[in-house]
């Protein structure tokens, strides 16, 4: 019964759904994939509801019933459409559930109602979205090469519905797609379910200077009606490959260097990856291929030249530099140390061999001498280290030095022999020069006393005593060494006379009365002691006289006198013994 009704109903409803699909303003029910979707019925259901049906139009040519529920047998009938068996049923309010919602359900349903006499079909619009994939970029390119149009990677976006848009963003911005050095091309397929499987291929031509560059891309899909979301990838880098501009070649320690050290030539280049093999030629033959350096050990004057370096896959980018290897000798003449006797004359002189411009200097004590350097008549002196140094203009550190000692020797000689009167004794000084050390012996009378203290003062030697004479002395400095000995002789009165002033007393400095001294006091004092000693003169002219008149025998013979023959008998023997030597200084 169910079913004459519907099939009498038939070419009317057809022709209704056909205006139903013409109006504009149709409610349009939206879903996901898989949802469960009520499509409401908005025809006319109320007062004396005969049937209701929801149909759809499956092709353009036939439009199937789907479900109608017919009052009069309170029955619901659904038409055997394999599409929706199991998936369709009718709410409470005549609205239509579709479960497990998919693309082919995007179409125009309808809701025909039969009210009393009236019939009433509004139609309602499903549409269905599905979420793709995250977006993934395969097939990534490993490295891009400069000015090289070239294939970054495929952005896959699967099982989307609509159809979504790919977007690429070059560091986190959107590729210019009207740019010269990107293509964009897109292969868009719908797999078995009816989604849109998208890949979109980008190449891209970069520039050295952008180092690296960080690719993502973006799905842009519809949710709803004027909903759009998007999903992006997640970022992949690319480095950027490009080939040297310059190549440079440096050379360890340095471009001129020493004889017999070791040189490393190392090139680099400015390209990335850095290049490392590299071909060294020397005067425009090849040495070594396909290393970043060369080294030379043990460099000789044979090493000399001009060294270049270029990248193996670009011979014309090259660096030249110019390997200098210098050689520096010295020598001293004299080469090793010398004796001289005082007198003779010597020439010292610096030797320096040399392949560059040089700097030769001959010292003593820091004092710096010309070279060579002639010694006329030598002196002591003139003893002492001699050191050439030879640097070579071009090479830093680089340097030679030579050193010889040289000595003047000579037989002893008694520079000074002075006596002076300190704090009740009488210092005797003995100063000797001679080399080699001359041995200073002293004699007082035939005695040797023992040596109070030596004191070396350059070339010359400083000897001293301290004695205190009972009598009139004489004492002696005898000098000797390898080349022969020199004496001298100095007369000491006994402490309790004073000592005549002569070239070997020597003034205490310390004397305070010495120091005031100065040429005016001299003259007075001399002129004072003459007036004195006229005085006193006159006064034993007067005394003698008066003695003389007197004449008395018995008071001639005094202490005194016997004391006296004492002391020059014992002086006399004194210079017996010392037979040679002056007190000349
Ligand atoms: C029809 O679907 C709605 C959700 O769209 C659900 O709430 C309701 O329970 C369903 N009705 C039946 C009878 O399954
Ligand atoms: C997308 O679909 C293609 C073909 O079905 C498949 O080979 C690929 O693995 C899928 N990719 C993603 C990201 O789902
Ligand atoms: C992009 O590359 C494809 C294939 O090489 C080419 O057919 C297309 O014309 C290019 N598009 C542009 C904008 O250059
Ligand atoms: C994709 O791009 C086209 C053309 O620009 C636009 O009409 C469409 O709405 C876009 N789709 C989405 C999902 O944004
Ligand atoms: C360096 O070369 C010189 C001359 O060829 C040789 O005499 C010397 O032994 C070498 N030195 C080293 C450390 O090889
Ligand atoms: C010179 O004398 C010094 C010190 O006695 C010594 O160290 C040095 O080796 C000598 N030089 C030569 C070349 O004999
Ligand atoms: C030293 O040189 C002087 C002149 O330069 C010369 O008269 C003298 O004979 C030389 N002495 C010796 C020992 O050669
Ligand atoms: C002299 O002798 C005294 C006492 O022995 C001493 O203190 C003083 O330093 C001496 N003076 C000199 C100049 O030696
Ligand atoms: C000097 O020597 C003689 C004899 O050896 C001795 O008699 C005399 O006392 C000595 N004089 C002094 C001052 O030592
Ligand atoms: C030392 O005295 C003796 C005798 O008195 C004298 O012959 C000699 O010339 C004196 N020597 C000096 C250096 O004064
Ligand atoms: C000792 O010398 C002093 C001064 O030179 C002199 O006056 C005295 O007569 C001398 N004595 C003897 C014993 O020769």
């Amino acid at each position: 019964m169910g079913a004459s009704s519907t099939g009498v109903l038939h070419p009317i409803l057809f022709l209704l759904l056909g205006l139903g699909m013409q109006v504009q303003a149709m409610t349009t029910v939206t879903a996901m994939v898989g949802d469960t979707v009520t499509l409401p019925c908005e025809a006319k259901r109320f007062g004396d509801l005969n049937l209701v049906s929801w149909r759809v139009k499956l092709t353009d040519t036939s439009i199937e019933q789907l479900i109608s529920y017919s009052s009069s047998s309170s029955e619901t009938k659904m038409k055997d459409i394999p599409e929706y068996k199991d998936r369709i049923l009718l709410n409470k309010n005549f609205f239509l559930n579709i479960t497990d919602v998919g693309i082919k359900d995007e179409r125009v349903f309808s809701c025909f109602t039969l009210v009393g006499s009236d019939i009433d079909e509004v139609p309602v619009a499903l549409k269905v979205y599905k979420t793709p994939s995250n977006p993934e970029i395969m097939a990534l390119a490993t490295f891009l090469n400069e000015g090289v149009l070239q294939k970054v990677g495929v952005c896959v976006v699967n099982n989307s519905y609509p159809m979504p848009n790919i977007t690429w963003q070059h560091n986190y911005k959107d590729v210019d797609l009207s740019s010269p050095d990107v293509n964009v091309t897109n292969n868009v397929v719908t797999n078995k379910n009816g989604f849109y499987e998208i890949q979109s291929s980008l190449r891209y031509s970069s520039r050295r200077e952008e180092g690296k560059i960080s690719f993502t891309c973006m799905a842009i899909y519809f949710e709803g009606l004027n909903k759009t979301a998007s999903k992006e990838s997640s970022p992949v880098t690319l480095l950027i490959h490009y080939k040297s501009s310059k190549i440079s070649l440096e050379v360890t320690p340095a471009q001129d260097v020493e004889e017999g050290t070791n040189v490393t030539m190392s090139c680099s280049g400015d390209g990335y990856p850095p290049p490392e093999k590299f071909n060294f030629m020397k005067n425009g033959e090849e040495k070594v291929v396909a290393t970043d350096h060369y080294g030379l050990i043990n460099v000789t004057q044979d090493d000399t030249g001009e060294y270049t370096c270029s990248e193996q896959d670009n011979p014309d980018i090259k660096d030249a530099v110019n390997v200098t290897v210098h050689y520096l000798t010295l020598t001293m003449n004299p080469n090793e140390n010398v004796s001289k006797m005082v007198g003779e004359n010597i020439t010292l002189e610096c030797l320096a061999f040399s392949s560059g411009a040089l700097q030769v200097t001959l010292m003593k004590k820091n004092r710096v001498y010309q070279t060579p350097l002639r010694l006329d008549s030598l002196q002591y002196v003139h003893s002492g280290t001699y050191t050439c140094s030879a640097k070579l203009v071009e090479v830093k550190e680089m340097k030679r030095e030579k050193t010889i000692i040289v000595r003047v020797e000579g037989k002893p000689r008694i520079t000074k022999l002075t006596k002076k009167v300190v704090n009740n004794t009488k210092v005797i000084t003995c100063v000797v020069e001679g080399f080699p050390k001359p041995i200073v012996q002293w004699s007082i009378n035939g005695t040797a006393p023992r040596e109070e203290s030596v004191k070396d003062r350059k070339s010359q030697w400083s000897h001293k005593i301290t004695v205190q004479p009972s009598e009139n002395i004489t004492v002696t400095c005898l000098a000797t060494n390898a080349h022969g000995q020199d004496q001298d002789t100095v007369n000491l009165t006994a402490m309790r006379f004073k000592e005549p002033v002569d070239e070997t007393l020597e003034q205490d400095p310390a004397d305070p009365r010495d120091k005031k001294n100065d040429g005016k006091n001299d003259q007075a004092k001399v002129i004072v002691g003459v007036i004195v000693g006229l005085l006193i003169a006159a006064v034993i002219a007067g005394v003698v006289y008066w003695l003389y008149k007197k004449k008395s025998p018995t008071s001639k013979t005094k202490t005194n006198e016997r004391g006296t023959a004492d002391e020059i008998k014992k002086i006399n023997k004194g210079d017996n013994n010392h037979t040679s030597g002056s007190s000349a200084v």
